[in-house]
């Protein structure tokens, strides 16, 4: 994107771009954004002034020159911002300052094909690693197929992106049926869609989990994709939503060893209204507080939302067989299992890691991508 001129009203410089799009950026963020050396380090990039060292700074001319912006402010110092800079500025406008995500919504109709990936080629090859963990960056989850059903594992995996998350179920948790089971997860119950720990602060935001072995009948996963049903939410009942972001509940969780609780709403929307994150837990969740109009309200939304993401058309099931993987978005993606029978064997293993080292790695492959 080029701009074909430029002009200072104000504390404004407007740039006009050849697309007929008007940019109006403010000269603090202007000056702030001065990419020149002496404002910005050579080799990191980062900041080299204090940004209230700014706070008086006028421009004093501006004007476009082979693609780039060049002003010249009254402090006798000159920026140039060159193409790329006018581009983000372009895009930032469409995007109202929000930086576009690369979020797919996603239906039952996923089922058709669900995104997998080869364990092998993960490990070997970039591009397989870049399009696996693009998957779950769009869709919220993905399937890794082959992985070796040895002990631990799962954290091997986890480390082709990131880092595990220890927690207080350690560095990997198993998930199997125990007589003494301190957690649903290890009967051979069903467990409704949820997304796990929200009674952490933070919440683990991505989530492992590896089939070692499953000749239960049974024990079948299901996915439904939270922020779709958000939205659906958004569209038909707004208030709904808005009751569900506002309110704080309480989730909790307590042994022998821990006392976890954390108050967070069911639905966090970003400033433009978009689901961020979701936190849903039958199992740890408190009930909310206030006038008992207000609670009433609470629970129609709270059913609202559970019968979108429980309804046929939003969920998939499929079932986890041993050396599968799935990594998944916590906070978007609600994960549970059908129950299974007593008789065989059912052994997963799992652990937790962070989103922004997860798209972090998949900035950096999609860096190598674009040479
Ligand atoms: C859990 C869980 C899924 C499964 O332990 O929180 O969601 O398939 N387990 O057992
Ligand atoms: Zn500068
Ligand atoms: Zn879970």
């Amino acid at each position: 994107m080029s701009a074909r001129g430029a002009q200072i009203a104000g504390d404004v410089v407007v740039l006009d771009l050849d697309d007929g799009r008007v940019v109006h950026t403010h000269r603090l963020a202007l000056r702030d954004s001065c990419p020149c050396p002496d404002c910005r380090h050579p080799l990191s990039g980062q900041r080299l002034f204090d940004s209230p060292a700014i706070r008086d700074v006028r421009p004093e001319a501006a004007r476009i020159d082979d693609g780039a912006l060049i002003v010249n402010w009254r402090d006798g110092h000159r920026s140039v911002y060159g193409s790329d800079w006018i581009e983000r500025e372009a895009a930032a406008v469409d995007d109202h300052g929000y930086p576009p995500r690369r979020v797919a919504l996603w239906g039952a109709e996923l089922a058709k094909g669900l995104p997998r990936a080869e364990y092998g080629a993960v490990v070997s090859d970039p591009a397989a690693r870049r399009a696996w963990l693009d998957d779950v960056a769009r869709l919220g989850f993905a399937i890794l197929k082959g992985v070796p059903t040895d002990d631990g594992t799962v954290a091997s995996v986890a480390e082709l992106f990131g880092h595990v998350r220890v927690t207080n179920y350690g560095r990997v948790f198993d998930v199997r049926v125990r007589v003494d089971a301190a957690n649903l997860a290890d009967t051979s119950l069903a467990l409704s869609l949820h997304t796990d720990n929200p009674y952490r602060d933070p919440v683990p935001t991505v989530q492992l989990l590896h089939c070692l072995s499953s000749d239960a009948e049974g024990g079948e996963t299901v996915l439904a994709d939270g922020f779709r049903a958000v939205e659906q939410l958004a569209a038909t009942s707004p208030r709904a939503l808005a009751v569900l972001a506002e309110i704080p509940i309480r989730f909790s969780y307590r042994d022998q060893d821990a006392e976890l609780a954390a108050d967070v709403p069911i639905v966090t929307l970003d400033a433009l209204g978009r689901p961020s994150a979701l936190h849903v837990n039958n199992r740890s969740k408190g009930v909310p507080v206030g006038s008992p109009e207000r609670v009433g309200e609470w629970y129609d939304a709270y059913f609202l939302l559970l019968d979108e993401v429980s309804s046929p058309r939003a969920k998939i099931s499929f079932r986890l067989e041993p050396g599968d993987v799935v990594t998944f978005d916590n906070l978007r993606v609600l994960h549970g299992r059908t129950g299974f029978s007593g008789e065989g064997h059912r052994r997963l293993q799992g652990c937790y890691a962070d989103r922004d080292a997860l798209y972090s790695t998949l900035a950096v492959l999609d860096r190598g991508a674009a040479r």
